[in-house]
């Protein structure tokens, strides 16, 4: 039976990696032993531990209804943070990589119409979302941006789902996307989905605050420059947020119990007791530091988690996340 806890540590080999356009690869992830690997819902994605330790987030984009495998796909960015490159330069094939999850912050919500922006790589995520409108037989219309065609994966597979309703606007035959056109034309109620690059991101949330308060769901590759609306601003390498004091750490499993100063991050401490935790972005959006918390009260600044997930209180972000307890008791 798969391990369904979404913050548990799993193997999975790469079965295959394909040429899905200019640029852009898919891994089919299998469990190494043959066996089912957990279920997942669109907008979910894993955390992978590359060959050289990094860490890297993948929103799921195959299909539901295979319980044998995951699918991933990686834009090759020359000039990332060197993850996307490892995956295209290494012989992967083969190999057996950890993994975390899947897990989901940008989950599909019940609408009568659903409106989907996405660009470049964004794609993943709403992919395997339009598979399941598409299913249940929903309203959806897709508006796909991309720097050229050949750069765009999936067009072949999103124009089979129904291409009366797919929008391909490559940008050096079409331009950019209209999104202010586009938000203004969906119907009343509809749900808005956008996944792509920070600027597009940026703009679709810009109109939406005014135009369609509640109605836009996004996920994004990179911290927010002016936070999200409602949330805080993702804490950045220059420190923990203003304010934020000493406090005690209990490391459950490992039985130990740490002094956090206030000029360093719960993430720093933690990792010299624990070298294995997983971490990337250390600003507070990519959620691959999440960690459960057992006793204490958490203080978020991260950009990963729901309001009803920061009230519950039992899982934070740790690269940004502090206390507002004395004592913090975390399962490491
Ligand atoms: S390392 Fe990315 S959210 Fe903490």
């Amino acid at each position: 039976m798969a391990d369904l806890d979404p913050l548990a540590h799993r193997s999975l080999l790469v079965e295959q990696v394909r040429l899905e356009a200019s640029g852009v690869v898919s891994l089919t992830l299998v469990d190494p032993d043959g066996g089912e690997l957990p279920p997942w819902a669109p907008g979910a994605h894993i955390d992978l531990r590359l060959p050289s330790g990094t860490v890297r987030q993948y929103s799921l984009c195959g299909p539901l209804d295979d319980p044998r495998s995951y699918t991933v796909a990686v834009l090759r960015e020359e000039h990332g943070r060197g993850g996307s490159v490892e995956v295209h330069d290494s012989a992967l094939v083969g190999r057996v990589l950890r993994a975390r999850g899947p897990r989901n912050h940008f989950a599909l919500v019940d609408a009568p119409h659903y409106l989907f922006l996405a660009g470049g790589i964004g794609i993943t995520p709403i992919l395997a979302m339009i598979r399941q409108v598409a299913a249940r037989g929903a309203s959806w219309e897709l508006y796909y941006g991309g720097r050229t065609r050949d750069t765009m994966a999936f067009t072949e597979a999103l124009s089979a789902i129904g291409a009366e309703r797919v929008h391909i606007v490559p940008q050096d035959e079409r331009g950019m996307l209209p999104v202010v056109e586009l938000v203004d034309a969906a119907p009343d109620g509809a749900a808005i989905y956008c996944c792509g690059p920070e600027g597009m991101v940026l703009a679709v949330t810009g109109v939406c605050a005014a135009a369609r308060p509640g109605a836009l769901h996004v996920e994004r590759f990179g911290a927010p420059a002016g936070g999200l609306p409602g949330r805080p601003v993702a804490a950045s390498a220059q420190g923990p947020p203003a304010g934020a004091g000493h406090f005690t750490v209990e490391l459950r499993r490992s039985g130990l119990t740490l002094e956090v100063p206030p000029d360093r991050t719960l993430l720093d401490v933690v990792r010299e007791a624990a070298p294995d935790v997983g971490f990337s972005c250390e600003e507070g959006y990519c959620g691959s530091c999440e960690t459960r918390v057992l006793a204490g009260v958490p203080e978020h600044h991260d950009t990963v988690l729901s309001d009803e997930e920061r009230e519950r209180g039992d899982t934070m972000m740790i690269c940004v996340g502090r206390s507002a307890s004395a004592l913090l008791t975390l399962d490491l």
